[in-house]
């Protein structure tokens, strides 16, 4: 028949997600029942809570993924399931899952690096990119500068040294009362807020041309909510997350752009959580413009996790020959 259809799996995280990908660019179906709400009473991602939540919903979501895709699961060529990294009890979920179905329906079982699945979410919408290019992973977990040397193929050039840039929205909204997940929230009241109010430091690593650390900032932001609370200082909400997002904007697009330059890069994407943010999407835009560089990014929804995206790496995984046994394992900290 020539078209492979791929059943895909994410449960990594705090989202619950199964997707029918045909030929790894077209999505058929894409489903996500999102544990948001209920993490939020917890501030953050409870795991024990996140694993349970996905055994409640992992057949309903799939069931309703093979729906919407009108897909039977003779039409099924592979099922391609994240099987790290991210959270060990959540990751377990998906994988027995997919290795479930794959015995008992004789289907080939892809396990796919929940990262290049981000980077593979800008696949979906533009259909004529294709490797080599360069990517900026911005997630909860990840922050990667990655050369995408061909499909499966990759070249980190820098990484966090502490926190992902996610990591630093997400604790810096809980200083300022914002709650979680703290990227949206500080996004929206940033639009009300003055970028320049507080000079928050631009952290650069002096031994790593293009790695990353936030957590100095993360910090700047604690002391300066500290010290104007001892001076009696009004705390200005919209002023601070705006603020603090132009600091994390100025890091990611300064490192990018030196990259691109110093390696001639033509073709640029923006992937994970942090991609969804439309004044970083912005400036990146605006950046890749002047240097006449092709600038990629996925819809928000591709950008937070999806089974999409996992979907369509496990299409080029699929189709280069690599199959996982039924003794593939979630793995926490699975490299790139
Ligand atoms: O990719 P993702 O859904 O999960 C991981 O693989 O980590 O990313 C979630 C992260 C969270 O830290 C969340 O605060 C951040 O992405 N995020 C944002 C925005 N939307 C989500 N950060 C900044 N601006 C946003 N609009
Ligand atoms: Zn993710």
């Amino acid at each position: 028949k020539g078209d492979i259809a791929i059943l895909a799996i994410e449960s990594s995280c705090d989202e619950t997600a199964a997707a029918v990908v045909v030929n790894g660019r077209d999505v058929r179906s894409n489903i996500i029942s999102s544990q948001i709400a209920l993490h939020t009473l917890y501030g953050g991602v409870v795991p024990e809570i996140a694993s349970r939540k996905h055994i409640e919903k992992i057949n309903q979501v799939i069931t309703e993924a093979m729906q919407e895709a009108q897909a039977d699961w003779a039409d099924i060529d592979a099922i391609g399931v994240t099987y790290g990294p991210g959270l060990v009890g959540a990751l377990l979920v998906g994988v027995a899952e997919a290795k479930a179905i794959s015995y008992a329906r004789n289907i080939p079982l892809v396990g796919v690096h929940h990262i290049e699945g981000h980077i593979s979410a800008n696949y979906i919408e533009n259909k004529e990119l294709e490797p080599p290019f360069l990517c900026l992973v911005v997630s909860g977990g990840h922050t990667h500068l990655v050369k995408v040397l061909d499909y499966g193929k990759y070249e980190i050039l820098g990484r966090t040294r502490d926190d992902a840039a996610g990591e630093a929205f997400d604790k810096v909204a809980r200083a300022i009362g914002l709650g979680y997940p703290g990227g949206p929230k500080i996004e929206k009241v940033a639009h009300e807020g003055n970028p320049h109010a507080v000079e928050f430091p631009r952290p650069k690593i002096a031994d790593g041309e293009y790695d990353f650390s936030f957590s100095g900032l993360k910090s700047a932001v604690l002391n300066h909510l500290n010290s104007c609370k001892m001076k009696g200082i009004e705390i200005v909400q919209a002023d601070i997350a705006a603020s603090f997002q132009k600091a994390v904007i100025d890091v990611l697009v300064g490192n990018a752009m030196h990259a691109i330059e110093k390696y001639q890069i033509d073709k640029f994407a923006i992937a994970g959580g942090v991609a969804s943010n439309g004044t970083l999407r912005g400036a990146m835009e605006e950046e890749c413009r002047k240097r006449n560089v092709a600038f990629y990014h996925p819809s928000p929804i591709l950008c937070t996790d999806n089974a999409a995206m996992i979907g369509a790496a496990a299409y080029y995984d699929y189709r280069a020959g690599i199959r996982s046994g039924l003794d593939l394992n979630a793995v926490p900290n699975l490299k790139l």
